[in-house]
């Protein structure tokens, strides 16, 4: 049961996750805020039970005035940029929004009723792994923006004691998929998301199918990666902030389903549904790590939830689906 009283802020909630926590977030409380600047969010996936402010976490003023009027006590922060290929380019860009932005939000904690901090972290943080990742393994961020997730982290556990709240970092693996009740998916395409990509392919009548890199020492040469359906991980948010509110102690949880499908699995399964589709080989982009996927001990322990849409094939087809709305 989510505490009633105070609100709940959740940054970047006109995005594609956040969009999916506040659906679910509505359905227990009612005082949801969403702050978001709108770079790569939309009003429309807003919903309409949240009170949506447009700012930037940057701006301490907006920050400052919405802790105190609304008298927030948990914050899920999903804010951030994250093309990963830009961010090797654009470092400045991805430093001033997602470590600074962090910083500024978690220093406007002081003096305020936060006591719980929902972080969301990427599996990215780990590099490039062998066998299923765990939490204890020491991350070593190969690309920037997985360095930007991983000094997220450590602002936030840096402060907790000072500012006296306690936190829920979320290793995200792959989100992919579209909520059920059809309202809301993925809108912003320059992510470079598979998922993403073939949902808009799907729609054409001669799709073209973009494979970045297939000499990595993977089973087939494509990346392996965890995908997860976007519900799922909007219910482990829910779970993590009934925890933080009922005083469990701070957590760093990977959140993916625990196997890895290559990009030419994945594919494979698209081909199924568009049989004419072509595929480009073309190199690796920047940033990318060959494989990594979740171990899941911890995360199903501690949140004890069973997946609802873990099934690779319905995740396909909720984004396709989601796509063809969108259209
Ligand atoms: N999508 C994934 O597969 C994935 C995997 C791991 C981690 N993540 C993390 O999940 C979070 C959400 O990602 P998403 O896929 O929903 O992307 P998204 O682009 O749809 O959502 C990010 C949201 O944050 C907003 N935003 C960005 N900078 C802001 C700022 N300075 N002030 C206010 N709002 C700002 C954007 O407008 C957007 O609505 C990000 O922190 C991302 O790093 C995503």
């Amino acid at each position: 049961m989510l505490k009633k009283k105070n609100s709940i802020l959740v940054t970047g909630g006109a995005g594609y996750i956040g969009s999916h926590v506040v659906e679910q977030l509505v359905k227990k409380k009612d005082n949801i805020i969403i702050l978001d600047n709108l770079v790569t969010g939309f009003k429309k996936l807003t919903n309409k039970k949240a009170k949506f402010i447009k700012g930037d976490i940057k701006n301490t003023i907006i920050v400052n005035k919405i802790l105190k009027k609304y008298n927030i006590d948990t914050i899920i922060h999903l804010a951030a940029y994250l093309n990963i290929s830009e961010a090797e380019k654009s470092k400045k860009k991805y430093f001033i929004n997602n470590i600074l932005g962090t910083e500024n939000l978690i220093k406007a904690c002081q003096n305020t009723n936060v006591k719980n901090i929902i972080f969301s972290s990427s599996c990215s943080i780990y590099g490039n792994i062998q066998g299923a990742v765990s939490e204890n393994k020491k991350p070593n961020p190969m690309s920037y923006y997985a360095y930007t997730k991983y000094k997220g982290e450590n602002i936030i556990k840096k402060n907790s004691k000072k500012y006296n709240y306690r936190y829920a970092i979320l290793r995200y693996f792959n989100v992919a998929g579209a909520s059920p009740s059809k309202k809301i998916g993925e809108i912003e395409s320059s992510h470079g998301h598979l998922f993403k990509n073939l949902a808009i392919q799907a729609l054409k009548k001669y799709p073209v199918i973009n494979i970045f890199g297939s000499d990595y020492k993977t089973k087939d040469g494509t990346c392996i990666r965890d995908y997860v359906h976007v519900s799922d991980l909007a219910d482990a948010h829910i779970k993590c902030v009934e925890l933080l509110q009922n005083k469990k102690k701070s957590l760093v949880l990977n959140y993916g389903y625990g196997k890895g499908y290559s990009v030419e699995d994945i594919v494979n399964i698209f081909k199924k549904i568009k049989k004419n589709c072509l595929i480009n080989y073309k190199d690796r982009r920047p940033g990318d790590v060959a494989q990594v996927y979740a171990n899941i001990k911890k995360s199903r322990k501690i949140l004890n939830l069973k997946p609802r849409f873990n099934n690779i094939k319905k995740i396909l087809q909720s984004s396709i689906n989601w796509e063809k709305k969108l259209n």
